[in-house]
């Protein structure tokens, strides 16, 4: 029998991509054959950056890793992910307030599709108190976010935030 390649999904807002993010994505890479980071198009939250625009940080960046793709999506995650061909869907744990509603997510998707795994990763620790949200707020109000996003995602974060462009 052939061996199976194994393609994972790695979903999320990803509004902007932070290093934390980009950590699990260099991680996850080396567990699959293809790993497809798919950002959700229809959220109710109102991003800072559109989706078009978080494709091509997240491109720019995962440049240096060729079985990275990344693509976008609308409606069932265990739909799209049927659609791709992935078995394996995977996400990151920060700390333990990420595991109630990781949890849950991950029930629901194998409710839904119990052929699909959701696979955790830790987060690194020096990246575990990092999220886009903390990110936003902290430039926002005039902090320094060296070191917790890539350069050219600070550039971007740095023109919409505090130039309004
Ligand atoms: O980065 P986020 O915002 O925590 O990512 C959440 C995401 C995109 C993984 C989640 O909202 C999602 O999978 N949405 C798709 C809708 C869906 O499939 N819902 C049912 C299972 S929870």
């Amino acid at each position: 029998m052939a061996p199976r390649s194994v393609i994972a999904l790695y979903p999320g807002s990803f509004d902007p991509i932070t290093n934390g993010h980009l950590d699990l994505i260099e991680r996850g890479a080396r567990l699959c054959d293809r790993l497809i980071v798919a950002i959700l198009r229809n959220e109710d939250k109102e991003p800072l950056f559109t989706v078009e625009e978080r494709i091509e940080m997240l491109r720019e960046v995962v440049h240096p890793y060729p079985s990275v793709q990344v693509d976008s999506f609308n409606g069932l995650l265990v739909e799209y992910a049927q659609e791709k061909g992935a078995c394996v869907i995977l996400r990151g744990i920060r700390a333990i307030s990420d595991y109630e509603y990781e949890l849950q997510m991950a029930l629901m998707n194998r409710r839904l599709c119990p052929a699909i795994e959701t696979v955790f990763l830790m987060a690194k620790e020096e990246y575990s108190f990092i999220s886009s949200r903390l990110v936003k707020q902290v430039i926002g109000l005039g902090g320094n976010i060296a070191g917790l996003v890539p350069p050219s995602v600070e550039v971007r974060l740095r023109h919409r935030v505090l130039d309004g462009r």
